[in-house]
């Protein structure tokens, strides 16, 4: 059964954050800022500028859904809207994270995954190493995902 906004097919670009701030500040916005009530200042982190940044686009073109990385491996930034969520557009953001890493050369990725996010993220082989610790009142664990050569 179609849900109501079913993207139908999506696609995943790699952007910048100068080619796509606008889009990617959006998604944040709303997943992280308003829905989640993460301050604004913690948000903003600094780090967009110098990141790989993708973007997932319905068919319509519309931006529902991000993932940022940085140089070292660290994934992050994961959202969808949340009326475009559970129909495979952050398992494809994530798979295509990890593709990017991989392409990079890096052998291993981190992640600070919400504890509720941590299934989403053991699906794709991401194991926990680390105790449950708060960042914007949100509780978080740190987990890991070694890329084979
Ligand atoms: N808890 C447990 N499992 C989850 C989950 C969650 N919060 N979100 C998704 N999953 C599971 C789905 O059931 C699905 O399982 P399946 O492959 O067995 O069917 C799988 O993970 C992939 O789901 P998918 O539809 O690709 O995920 P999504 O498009 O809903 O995106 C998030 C997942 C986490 C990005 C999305 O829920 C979101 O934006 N949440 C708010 C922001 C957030 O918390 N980001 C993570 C910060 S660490």
């Amino acid at each position: 059964m179609n849900k109501p906004n079913n993207p139908a097919r999506f696609l995943i670009r790699e952007v910048s954050w100068q080619q796509a701030q606008a889009e990617l500040r959006e998604i944040r916005s709303c997943v992280f800022v308003e829905e989640q009530l993460v301050p604004a200042h913690l948000e903003w982190d600094g780090y967009d500028e110098n990141a790989i940044h993708l973007l997932a686009l319905s068919s319509a073109g519309h931006a529902i859904g991000c993932a940022r990385i940085l140089e070292k491996g660290t994934i992050g930034r994961m959202a969808v809207l949340k009326n475009y969520r559970g129909q495979g557009v952050g398992r494809a953001l994530l798979e295509q994270a990890i593709q990017c890493c991989r392409e990079r050369g890096l052998n291993s990725i981190t992640l600070s995954a919400q504890t509720h996010a941590i299934p989403f993220y053991q699906r794709s082989g991401f194991v926990i190493y680390s105790d449950e610790y708060m960042d914007a009142e949100i509780p978080h664990r740190d987990m890991q995902l070694k890329l084979s050569i």
